[in-house]
């Protein structure tokens, strides 16, 4: 079995293992990642990106780590083929190590800081997209003083909306990122002041978990327009990098992006300029490949509600009270006898916000059973804290048959480390 899937006696598998299993190894709430799924979910993308456009001028798939950037994560995909979008020094030397060749990754973000553009360009990085008229002047003047050229994109913010959540919109007018189209001119007349800046063209990215059908052949379509305007004026545009947003369906409703449909905008609209094509998603590859697996603390009732507190909580997965995002919950073992009742499923961190899940129905759980949050592959672990003082989950990496743990749970004194009480205290 490839994923989370349930045998005939209604247990949830990850791959071929139990996760009763897991979690007796390894404890909980710990996150359970299928390898096999991930890099199926490259392959269809892959795939239908080939079917569409032949396998020779195959976009370069850039990893956005920010995802899911655990070195075991990385090198799975690396060895598949990809390359990387990084958005941190941090997320480029974790690319380093886990064997991606600098040219294969492209470096975004609207702060890069000047130790983080140096690093960039000492390693040789693939491009540095430059999100601000302000920030050429940041990159020219470091790679000059480094007398190391490198190649940078403009990213253009093409005022479109799209994207699952007002929070991880990113190509509005008002939004932080890119550059307007109406200074992408002005960008090219700065950056020619520095001949160690190599101008390959321009990149952007609409937003995340894009459901809207339209939203990227509308993105495409002006950036294609510019393209070809900018080149008119003798302006090179040689790459061009799309980023990523690809939904996965976190409820069963939510369907599945239509990878067809979107691989022939690609071919249709860019492949015609003749440019180098990136792209940069992230929680397509990895979303629906991870889990958080958690035990029933104990169920609270109350007159109002039927609390199912668990010993995952906001700490460890924050996208329900950030976003009010949507996770399937479902326990391990489910049992066809016993009837689905409403619950708040909580954690248990001191904040209201710390609730998964509002009257939502699931089958009553005893103390002790384990429970499952789905699609948690994507901005779970890496977007965990150590609130309340919770040690950060463990994670485990399955194949088939086979289990690691790829990163231990942070016990106290891992949490601790480097805190010190000064002597005047
Ligand atoms: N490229 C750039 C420049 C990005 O800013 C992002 C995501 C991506 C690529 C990858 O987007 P994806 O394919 O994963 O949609 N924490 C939020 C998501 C924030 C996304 C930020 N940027 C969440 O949990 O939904």
């Amino acid at each position: 079995m490839i994923g989370f899937n349930r045998d005939e006696k209604g247990t949830l598998f990850c791959d071929d293992v139990d996760l009763n299993d897991i979690a007796k190894e390894y404890g909980t709430p710990t996150y359970v990642y299928s390898a096999s799924h991930i890099a199926g979910q490259y392959k269809k993308l892959e795939g239908a990106l080939s079917k569409e456009m032949g396998d020779k001028a195959l976009p370069l798939l850039c990893y956005a780590c920010k995802a899911n950037s655990h070195l075991a994560v990385l090198k799975l995909l690396k060895n598949l083929g990809a390359g990387l979008e990084v958005v941190s020094g941090g997320e480029l030397e974790r690319g380093l190590k886990a064997g991606f060749t600098p040219e294969k990754i492209v470096m975004t973000g609207v702060g890069k800081q000047a130790h983080e553009i140096a690093r960039a360009i000492e390693v040789g990085i693939g491009s540095l997209n430059i999100e601000s008229i302000e920030e050429i002047r940041h990159v020219g003047i470091i790679s000059q003083d480094l007398q190391k050229p490198v190649n940078i994109l403009f990213r253009v913010n093409p005022d479109v909306s799209g994207g699952g959540h007002e929070k991880i919109s990113t190509g509005r007018k008002r939004d932080k990122f890119g550059i307007s189209i109406d200074r992408i001119r002005e960008a090219y007349k700065q950056a020619q002041h520095y001949n160690t800046l190599n101008i390959k063209g321009l990149s952007m990215h609409v937003g995340s978990q894009i459901f809207e059908v339209g939203a990227f052949e509308k993105a495409f379509k002006k950036i294609a327009e510019l393209v070809t305007e900018l080149r008119s004026e003798g302006l090179p545009v040689t790459t061009l990098d799309i980023g990523g947003g690809f939904p996965i369906a976190y409820e069963e409703d939510d369907g599945a992006l239509d990878l067809d449909s979107y691989a022939r905008w690609v071919h249709e609209i860019i492949s015609p300029l003749g440019v180098d094509i990136v792209m940069e998603p992230g929680r397509f590859f990895v979303g629906n490949g991870g889990i958080l697996l958690t035990k029933t603390i104990m169920v609270k009732k109350t007159p109002e509600v039927d609390f199912l507190v668990v010993d995952a909580a906001m700490n460890d997965l924050i996208r329900p009270t950030l976003y009010e995002a949507y996770h399937e919950i479902a326990p391990i073992q489910q049992d066809k006898e016993k009837q689905a009742t409403p619950h708040h499923i909580v954690g248990p961190v001191c904040e209201t916000g710390d609730t998964f899940a509002k009257d939502r129905n699931i089958q009553p759980c005893a103390e002790g059973e384990l429970v499952a949050i789905m699609s948690a592959g994507a901005y779970g672990f890496v977007m965990a804290s150590n609130y309340n003082t919770r040690g950060l989950p463990a994670q485990v990496m399955v194949q088939g048959e086979e289990h690691s743990l790829i990163k231990k749970r942070q016990s106290f004194e891992d949490l601790i480390e480097g805190e010190d009480i000064p002597s005047w205290v």
